[in-house]
């Protein structure tokens, strides 16, 4: 098949157009590189010894879509491209709110102009706001995200079930990630993101090198057992994997939206991720504990049992090799 990965030299693109390209798919990417680097296209080739077909442009021009659906028959789209800084959205919500609802207006306008409509999209367990349980199910009533960014993704979920409902020719998987981390295991892909990282596990990777100071483990007294904030994190090979199962099962249902949790299922605290990493790397982490930060959930994790049932898929790898993967993915950075 060949599939259009808009986004596809990001974090989670990336890695999802590896395990595409080495399913036996034609991959098209499309990437405004604001948040991703040119090299990465070569270190997808330099992994699988396969080229995509990338175009460098931004999806608020909609002639920049359609050019490529002109060029190419494209089967199916994972829509990954959007603003994605959890802090940044706050103090940018119009910026976030352009950028991401038309971004992805337009890719669906294009989408149905060319008669496909086969759409995996990368969503995020924030649309589930703050909920009673901490087990996250896909039945649940979402709640009110706590960011723009969470705003944003809930908006587009709720625009992709207004598009099924008035044209029930559409496929759509929903895919809801907890927390990626890790890296593909050649060490040529990773998160790598510009400027000071909002997320753990970048934050951490930049104090091991030395880049930072200092971690700041945000909040000490929660109610947990370390009194750390719990989460869900999968490593991100699983969910690049989970993208491809997903794609493969749309083009065997019937139409529909099909919303998915992508996690674990289990869930671990700041403290045992910064303990994990020191021990798994044989670093110690300059660290200290600080204020909660404002927004931060006590605890969430995935019910992962429907991806696993409809899509047979559950995440594999542990704690340690996330851990491990992210170092290694760094120490071969220049
Ligand atoms: C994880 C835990 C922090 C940094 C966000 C988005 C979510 C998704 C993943 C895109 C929290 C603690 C963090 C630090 C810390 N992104 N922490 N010190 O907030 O669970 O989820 O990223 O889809 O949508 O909301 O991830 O990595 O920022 O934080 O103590 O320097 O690590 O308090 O408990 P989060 P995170």
């Amino acid at each position: 098949m060949k599939i259009l990965v808009t986004g596809g030299l990001g974090y989670i693109g990336s890695h999802t157009c590896v395990e595409l390209l080495e399913n036996g798919n034609d991959v098209v990417v499309l990437d405004n590189l604001s948040n991703s680097k040119i090299e990465v296209k070569d270190n997808i080739y330099a992994i699988t010894g396969k080229m995509i077909q990338f175009y460098q442009g931004d999806m608020l021009d909609k002639d920049v879509i359609e050019d490529i659906f002109k060029q190419h028959k494209i089967d199916a789209v994972i829509h990954f491209a959007g603003l994605k800084a959890v802090g940044e959205s706050v103090k940018e919500p119009l910026l976030y709110y352009r950028n991401n609802l038309d971004s992805t207006l337009n890719l669906l306008e294009v989408m149905r102009k060319y008669d496909c409509k086969n759409l995996v999209f990368s969503s995020s367990a924030t649309v589930y706001g703050n909920q009673e349980s901490p087990r996250y199910v896909e039945t649940m009533e979402r709640k009110t995200p706590s960011s723009p960014y969470g705003k944003t993704k809930a908006m587009i979920e709720d625009i992709l079930e207004d598009i099924y409902a008035s044209d029930p020719a559409w496929k759509i998987f929903i895919l809801r990630y907890f927390n990626p981390i890790g890296a593909h295991e050649k060490g040529l892909i990773g998160e790598d993101p510009n400027g000071i990282p909002n997320n753990l596990m970048p934050y951490i990777l930049k104090v091991a090198s030395n880049e930072l100071e200092c971690l700041t483990i945000f909040g000490r007294d929660y109610d947990t057992p370390d009194g750390t904030c719990i989460r869900d994190y999968i490593h991100v090979v699983d969910l690049a994997k989970a993208h491809v199962k997903a794609l493969e099962k749309s083009f065997a249902v019937s139409p529909n939206v099909y919303t998915y949790n992508l996690g674990s299922g289990k869930g671990v605290s700041v403290s045992e991720i910064v303990t994990t990493f020191e021990r798994v790397n044989g670093v110690k982490l300059n660290y200290q504990y600080g204020p909660r930060r404002s927004g931060d959930l006590p605890k969430m994790f995935a019910d992962a049992t429907k991806a696993f049932a409809e899509l047979n898929w559950k995440a594999e790898k542990t704690i340690e090799d996330m851990c491990r993967d992210a170092w290694n993915f760094k120490l071969g950075q220049k």
